[in-house]
């Protein structure tokens, strides 16, 4: 479904991503493993073609959007759903306006059949009659599911989570990986990439992991190839330790 060829990208001197060949399947989910500033967010800017590689290509769908314009762009992007690291609603708008957001953008429906199917998708996250609510009253939790919901709400081809658990507490963090499961069990055609730094978490729900490493894949595999890799640099993630060949500075 999205693939990158090559792709290098540099921010004045600091090459974030060095020669980077990824490939994403469709239908599955893909969870994306690294450290911090080891370039995921910017990996998935590039899919959403929000950032632009310094060199190679990045595919998306069977279509080539590295040299696409800022209108084809605009186009490419309504295939995408994505849930923010931080929920990131507008506290000034209704639970229901917020998940109407992407339908009020991208889609000529009728007001009341956004309204349903804002509903419609809200049940599905487990939060049915909240709509009239503002996300200020709102837990963490459902401020995740609230934006889970926007991100589903115009049936995107490929959803992208940046970091949905990142904070929570372990319960919540479950609730919200087993969504994630569901809805791309529900959707068999529905690609979705993960972004995380859970190991454990990302082994339970993943179909294919790819773990970033100086801007190049580690490796890429099944859950199970990861649990079995002696590869220290994947080791020494599993483990957690400060001490290994990945350098942290
Ligand atoms: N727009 C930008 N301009 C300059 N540097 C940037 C820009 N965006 C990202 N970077 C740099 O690229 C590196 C990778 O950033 P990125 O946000 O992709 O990290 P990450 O892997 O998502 O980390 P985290 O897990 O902490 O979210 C960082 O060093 C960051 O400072
Ligand atoms: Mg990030």
């Amino acid at each position: 479904m999205i693939a990158f060829e090559k792709v290098t990208k540099i921010f004045g001197s600091f090459r974030v991503l060095d020669n980077l060949d990824l490939s994403i399947p469709r239908g599955k989910i893909t969870v994306i493993l690294g450290k911090s500033g080891e370039g995921k967010s910017v990996t998935i800017k590039h899919m959403m073609g929000l950032l632009h590689p310094t060199s190679g290509r990045v595919l998306v769908d069977g279509q080539d959007i590295t040299d696409a314009t800022e209108e084809e762009l605009r186009e490419h992007r309504k295939k995408f759903g994505m849930l923010f690291q931080q929920a990131a609603l507008f506290d000034s708008l209704t639970v229901g306006e917020n998940v109407m957001f992407p339908l009020m953008e991208h889609s000529k429906m009728s007001p009341i059949a956004m309204v349903e199917r804002a509903e419609k998708v809200l049940s599905e996250v487990g939060l049915p009659g909240i709509q009239h609510k503002y996300p200020p009253e709102l837990s963490t939790g459902e401020k995740k599911r609230v934006g889970l919901a926007r991100a589903l709400v115009h049936h995107p081809k490929i959803v992208l989570y940046d970091e949905p658990t990142t904070g929570m507490d372990p319960l919540v963090s479950e609730m919200i990986d087993r969504l994630i499961a569901d809805v791309s069990r529900r959707e068999a055609d529905l690609t979705s990439v993960v972004i995380s730094h859970d190991l454990k978490a990302a082994l339970d729900i993943a179909d294919h992991v790819v773990m970033l490493y100086m801007g190049r894949v580690q490796l890429a595999g099944s859950p199970d190839d990861f649990r079995r890799s002696k590869d220290p640099v994947i080791r020494q993630f599993f483990a957690g330790r400060v001490e290994g060949p990945m350098e942290f500075f």
